[in-house]
């Protein structure tokens, strides 16, 4: 038995899952096993250039190779992929079972996605940003709360924009994004009149997931009340995010020294942006970001990505089954 919903018959998968295209996290290998499990992998391919610490035409190669045969997506953030069209070809070239935009105005490759009858998956974190998408011709609409691991908004949660979003959204999908960790999440996602839902910090506590080992094992043992947005990360790795945008990250010495003092980190740049990256490449978790969503507190290991997709799947199925009705009398 499977959860059969208007997502899964869109996308043909099995269970409602998709892997969020975290950069330099969700490679090929993370993907493939999602998809393989019966979800959506996508592969983040982030900014496009190499600004976070990877990214460019040969990393995407390398993590396309990774996937193999197995069926993945694209994701990349549309503000920055403007400056790189070379990269949005490559991964045409390639096919993606769906293409992923987030932060940014979509409708800039909409048609070309649309024309090659690609699914074109939006992820929004506003009811404008719903609009915009839908009228762009969205064909997946990820709600994405405030909640979530990585880049967004602090204005909406995961249980109020979601359906929001699914009232305005008609007969096109949606998707719930943002602390959504376990079976539970799924569930509650589907009866707030979501399709599916996009899973980001679960899946990088996998052993597929690119990234330091460190910053797996601190996945597993902070909890989400370490968690905060902040725009010290981006100051830092001089990533020109625009107005509105926050990540959220695991606290660490990094943040609890600048947050709220960035107009003196930016003051102190050219010397914190060598300790930082001098920490980032041997995977010093005290300085270098470790974005996580809310959802941490439900994450206590690493397991295989496969192994996460069919217990979500199979604990919500359970969930719907026996506790749907369970109050009613
Ligand atoms: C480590 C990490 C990196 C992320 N990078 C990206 C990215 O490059 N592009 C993107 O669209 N979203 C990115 N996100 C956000 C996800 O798309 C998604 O909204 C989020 O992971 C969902 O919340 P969750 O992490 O609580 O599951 C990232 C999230 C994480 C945790």
């Amino acid at each position: 038995m499977a959860i059969g919903t208007a997502l899964t018959r869109l996308l043909g998968i099995t269970h409602p899952i998709i892997l969020a295209p975290m950069g330099g996290v969700a490679g090929g290998k993370l993907a493939a096993s999602v998809s393989q499990a019966g979800g959506l992998g996508i592969i983040g391919g982030g900014y496009g250039n190499a600004k976070a610490g990877y990214g460019g035409k040969d990393f995407m190669e390398e993590q396309f190779r990774a996937a193999g045969n197995a069926p993945v997506g694209v994701g990349y953030i549309t503000w920055s992929l403007t400056q790189f069209p070379e990269l949005f070809d490559q991964a045409m070239e390639r096919a993606p079972k769906a293409f992923f935009l987030s932060f940014g105005d979509e409708t800039l490759f909409a048609s070309r996605i649309k024309a090659a009858c690609v699914p074109l998956i939006c992820q929004i974190q506003d009811l404008d940003g719903a609009k915009r998408a839908l009228d762009a011709g969205a064909d997946i609409i990820v709600a994405q709360g405030t909640e979530a691991g990585g880049h967004g908004k602090s204005g909406r949660t995961t249980l109020t924009l979601t359906p929001a979003v699914a009232d305005i959204a008609g007969k096109v999908p949606v998707v719930a994004a943002g602390g959504l960790s376990d079976g539970r999440g799924l569930a509650a996602a589907l009866m707030l009149g979501a399709s599916g839902i996009l899973v980001g910090t679960r899946f990088w506590a996998t052993p597929e997931a690119l990234g330091s080992d460190n910053a797996k094992q601190l996945l597993t043992k902070a909890r989400s009340d370490d968690t905060l947005r902040t725009r010290v990360f981006d100051i830092i790795r001089d990533l020109d995010w625009p107005e509105g945008y926050t990540g959220r990250a695991i606290a660490n010495d990094f943040s609890r020294k600048w947050h709220g003092n960035e107009r003196a980190l930016g003051q102190n740049l050219k010397d914190e942006a060598e300790a930082y990256w001098t920490a980032a490449r041997a995977g010093d978790t005290s300085k270098a970001v470790v974005f996580a969503g809310e959802g941490l507190d439900l994450i206590h290991d690493i397991k295989p990505a496969g192994e996460i997709v069919r217990e979500i799947a199979t604990d919500a199925e359970q969930l719907l089954r026996t506790q749907a009705g369970v109050a009613v009398s």
